[in-house]
C-alpha cells in the first residue's frame, strides 16, 4: 500500500471533495492532515482484506510512506493500533544527490507535479523536520522494531533486501505465535 499513491488517486477522482487540499500538500511538499491519508489507508486495507482472507485470517501490509510527521504517528496509535499490528518500520538510507537524481529522472515520465527541483527541495526539508524526528522517536522508545536498510543500490537489489527482511521478521513472529 503505498500512501502517495492513494493520495493521488484521490485527488485524481473529481467525485472527491479533498482533491485541493491534497493537490496544495503534495505540490506544497507537505503532509495532508492524518485524517485523510488514513483514511485512504484503513479503506484500501480493508477492501484487500476483503477480497483476500476470510475473517479469520490475518493479512500482512507494506506500508509506504507512513508516518511522516508526528501527527501521522499519533493517528496510527489512536485509530489503528487496536486492530493492526506493527512487526517493522523500515527506513530507507539514501543520500540527498541520489534522491535528487532519481526524482528528476522519474519526473520526465511520472507526470508527477512534485517530481521537480522546487518541490523535491521542500520535501527534503519536511523530511528532515517532519519525518526523522518520528523515526528518532520510535528508535528511542523502541515499541516497534526498526531496520535501516541501504537504498543506494538499483531497485532489484533494495527490493531483494526487502523481501528477505520481511520474510525474516515474518518467520519470527510465526515462531512467537507458536
Ligand atoms: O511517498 P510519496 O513521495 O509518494 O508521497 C508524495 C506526497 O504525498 C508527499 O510529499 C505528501 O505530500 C503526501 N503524503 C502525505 N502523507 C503521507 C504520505 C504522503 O501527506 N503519510
Ligand atoms: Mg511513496
Amino acid at each position: 500500500m503505498s500512501v502517495g499513491d492513494l493520495l493521488r488517486r484521490e485527488q485524481a477522482d473529481p467525485a472527491s471533495k479533498d482533491g485541493q487540499i491534497i493537490k496544495g500538500c503534495i505540490d506544497g511538499g507537505g503532509l495532508v492532515p492524518v485524517e485523510l491519508s488514513l483514511r485512504l489507508l484503513r479503506r484500501a486495507m480493508e477492501e484487500c482484506q476483503g477480497k483476500t482472507t476470510t475473517t479469520t485470517t490475518t493479512t500482512t501490509f507494506l506500508v509506504d510512506g507512513f508516518p511522516r510527521n508526528f501527527e501521522n504517528l499519533e493517528g496510527w496509535e489512536r485509530t489503528m493500533a487496536a486492530e493492526a499490528r506493527v512487526l517493522c518500520v523500515l527506513v530507507y538510507d539514501v543520500g540527498v544527490e541520489e534522491l535528487r537524481r532519481r526524482i528528476l529522472e522519474r519526473g520526465e515520465t511520472s507526470g508527477r507535479t512534485d517530481d521537480n527541483v522546487k518541490a523535491a527541495e521542500k520535501r527534503f526539508r519536511t523530511f528532515e523536520r517532519e519525518t526523522v524526528p518520528v523515526i528518532k522517536r520510535i528508535e528511542r522508545e523502541g515499541g516497534w522494531r526498526v531496520e535501516r536498510l541501504e537504498g543506494e543500490a538499483g531497485p532489484e537489489e533494495v527490493w531483494e533486501r526487502t523481501r528477505r527482511l520481511m520474510e525474516e521478521v515474518l518467520a519470527g513472529e510465526e515462531q512467537e505465535g507458536q
